[in-house]
């Protein structure tokens, strides 16, 4: 029986079949309990010694079951640490990184070429009042040059501002006739069209505003050539061509050599060679006096661009509802900016 039973338990495989072998040979109704309950019928002389050998037997089979279940807690353990092991050197998963918007880091990028020129960043509220955003721009009511931009109306009295120049008017009257004044102000403007391929309804514009002594047409022009050229990181044609806002006397419009083709013509410039990329002019005397400006002793340039235009022309984008429909996938390309 001693035999057997310790053979049994060096082969138990796990914690269920010893636990089972412990029944077997130790528990109520087991073998070695058998042979202790059976000494009843042995004479008195036989009883010690069979007793004897059977606690005997017993403490030694307890020994080896408590050994062999130690044993195997081991291995068990052992195997569970080996199936949870983690592995601390693997890399980790990548976390995903947010974008620059493209044309978040296009007014950033104004903003710097600029102030690196010694402007100065304004702001201005999105809800204008018709004051600012026509009427002090030389734009009375019925101008018919209102109809240029097209408004959203909140009261008859305030709308959402349909361009940047509004700011151009606070500034000068935050500035009290004072100079030099050298502002740049990006921000929404709103227009009441229907959004396409090159139009939206709310988009982006970069206002700028010089005044001082004997500011001319060729500071304007100076400048916004300067500009260009480190806007779009090479040496560049440009051109200003008569235009109109009620705002500024003379009034231009600038080109840029087509970044594309240099000006050999192609589709992005229509075959002319040339891009527009913002309006400009002399600020308009009847617009220095309302705000305050001696227009005699001051005069100013002032201009408006398009950061979603520069930023299609700069990246090659077709289509400026990419900008505002927020596809991962399109916007994932800008990580690098
Ligand atoms: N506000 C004009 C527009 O939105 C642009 C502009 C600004 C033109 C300043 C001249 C001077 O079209």
């Amino acid at each position: 029986l001693e035999k057997k039973a310790e053979t049994a338990i060096r082969e138990a495989a796990d914690l269920d079949q010893l636990k089972d072998l412990r029944v077997k040979y130790l528990g109520k109704k087991g073998e070695l309990t058998t042979i202790l309950r059976g000494m009843k019928d042995l004479s008195p002389e036989e009883r010690p010694v069979v007793g004897g050998l059977a606690n005997e037997i017993r403490t030694g089979l307890e020994r080896w079951i408590g050994n062999k279940e130690e044993e195997l807690k081991k291995a068990a353990l052992t195997t569970r640490l080996e199936a949870e092991a983690l592995d601390v050197t693997l890399p980790a998963a990548p976390p995903s990184l947010g974008a620059v918007h493209p044309i978040s880091a296009v007014i950033e990028q104004i903003e710097d070429i600029f102030i690196g020129m010694g402007f100065e960043v304004a702001e201005g509220p999105e809800v204008e009042s018709d004051y600012y955003n026509f009427e002090a721009l030389n734009l009375p009511k019925e101008h018919p040059a209102r109809d240029m931009q097209d408004s959203f109306y909140i009261t008859p009295e305030i709308l959402l501002r349909t361009h940047t120049s509004p700011v151009q008017v606070r500034t000068m009257e935050a500035k009290e006739g004072q100079v030099p004044v050298k502002i740049i102000c990006p921000g929404k403007v709103y227009r009441r069209d229907d959004d396409d391929a090159t139009h939206s309804h709310q988009f982006h514009q970069v206002e700028g505003l010089v005044i001082d002594r004997g500011i001319a047409m060729s500071e304007l022009h100076g400048i916004l050539a300067g500009f260009a050229e480190k806007m779009f990181g090479m040496k560049l044609e440009t051109r200003l061509r008569p235009s109109y806002f009620p705002f500024t006397e003379p009034s231009v419009e600038m080109d840029i050599s087509c970044i594309q083709c240099g000006g050999e013509g192609c589709r992005m410039c229509k075959n002319t060679g040339w891009i527009e990329i913002l309006g400009a002019g002399m600020v308009h005397p009847r617009v220095l006096e309302g705000a305050g400006y001696d227009s005699e002793r001051y005069t100013g340039f002032a201009f408006g661009m398009g950061p979603d235009r520069i930023a299609l022309l700069k990246y090659g984008i077709d289509d400026i509802r990419h900008f505002y429909t927020n596809d991962v996938k399109f916007l994932r390309q800008f990580q690098s900016l």
